[in-house]
C-alpha cells in the first residue's frame, strides 16, 4: 500500500502554526441516543450485527492493553475492547445510507478506516475512502494489510499530512466526515471549520466528554457545545454492545460520539 505525502515541513507542530484561542466553556447540553437505540433508528437490529468481524479488526487495529499494575489487569485479563462500537455505528451508516465517499481525520492504527473498507467491500459500489494522519508509516500500513485479504484497501486514499494542511486544499464533498485527529480546542475549531460545509450526510465527532469528565488536550465537547444544529445527538456507546467487563451501567458513561445529520 502506498501513502501519499503531503509537501509541507513534518516538524512544524499544529501548535506553532496557529495562534492560541481561548477555549469556550463546556454546557453539556445535548440530546442523548443509546448506540443499541440509533442503529434500531437506522435500521439495524443487534441481531443483524456481526461482532465476530469487528472483533477481528478490532484485534489487529484497535485492542488495547491494561495496565499490569491495575486490578481489572488481575481480575479480568490483560486486554479490553476500547469502543469497538464506533466502528459498528460507521460500517451500518455507510450500509443503511449507501454512503459512496468517507473521510477519516486521524487513522490511528486503522480500525474506522479498516470497519468503512469493510462496508464499501461488501457492497462493492466502487465508495472511495479517504484517510489523513501525520503519523501514517507505509511499513505501518504494510503490516495492516497483511492480515487482510489482497485488496480490501484497494479503495482507500491514505495521506500523510496534518489535517489543517489538507483540508483547505480539497475541493470535493464527502458523504460521511469522521473528525479523530487532534482533540485539542484550536485543532477540532479548525477541522469542524474546514468541513462544516464538506459532508453531504453525516457528520461524526469522537470523544465528546459530558461536564465532570476531564482529559488533557481533549476539548471536542467545547467546540460541539458551540455548533447550532438540530440534529446533533451524543451516542452513548463503548461496551454497550460488546461485553463491558469493568460492569459499568449506561449512566456511568460520560463520553461518546457526536453524530450531525443533514435531511
Ligand atoms: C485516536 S487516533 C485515531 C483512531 C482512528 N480514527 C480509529 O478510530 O481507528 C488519533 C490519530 O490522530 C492523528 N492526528 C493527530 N493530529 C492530527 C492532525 N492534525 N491531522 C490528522 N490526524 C492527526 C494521530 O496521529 C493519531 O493517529
Amino acid at each position: 500500500m502506498s501513502v501519499n505525502h503531503l509537501n509541507f515541513d513534518l516538524t512544524k507542530t499544529f501548535e506553532q502554526s496557529v495562534e492560541e484561542t481561548e477555549i469556550p466553556e463546556r454546557t453539556g447540553e445535548i440530546k442523548k441516543v443509546h448506540i443499541v437505540e440509533k442503529l434500531k433508528s437506522i435500521g439495524v437490529d443487534l441481531e443483524d450485527v456481526v461482532l465476530g468481524n469487528f472483533d477481528q479488526i478490532g484485534e489487529i487495529s484497535a485492542r488495547k492493553n491494561r495496565d499490569p499494575r491495575s486490578e481489572l489487569y488481575k481480575t479480568k485479563g490483560a486486554f479490553f475492547r476500547p469502543n469497538y462500537e464506533r466502528g459498528i455505528l460507521i460500517y451500518h451508516l455507510i450500509k443503511e445510507f449507501k454512503l459512496k465517499s468517507f473521510l477519516e481525520i486521524g487513522f490511528g492504527r486503522g480500525y474506522v478506516t479498516a470497519c468503512a473498507a469493510l462496508a464499501m467491500n461488501e457492497m462493492g459500489e466502487g465508495g472511495q475512502i479517504t484517510t489523513v494522519d501525520p503519523a501514517l508509516s507505509e511499513e505501518g500500513l504494510n503490516n495492516l494489510a497483511s492480515s487482510f485479504p489482497k485488496d480490501f484497501f484497494s479503495n482507500v486514499n491514505f495521506v500523510k499530512g496534518m489535517s489543517q494542511e489538507y483540508l483547505p486544499s480539497l475541493n470535493q464533498n464527502f458523504d460521511m466526515i469522521y473528525i479523530d485527529g487532534d482533540h485539542r480546542y484550536s485543532a477540532v475549531k479548525s477541522d469542524w471549520e474546514n468541513c462544516k460545509d464538506k459532508y453531504n450526510k453525516f457528520l461524526l465527532f469522537d470523544d465528546y466528554h459530558l461536564p465532570g469528565k476531564d482529559q488533557k488536550d481533549i476539548h471536542c465537547s467545547n467546540l460541539i457545545d458551540q455548533i447550532q444544529d438540530d440534529s446533533k445527538e451524543l451516542i452513548i456507546m463503548d461496551r454497550r454492545i460488546f461485553l463491558d467487563d469493568r460492569g459499568y451501567t449506561d449512566e456511568e458513561i460520560d463520553y461518546g460520539q457526536v453524530l450531525l445529520t443533514k435531511a
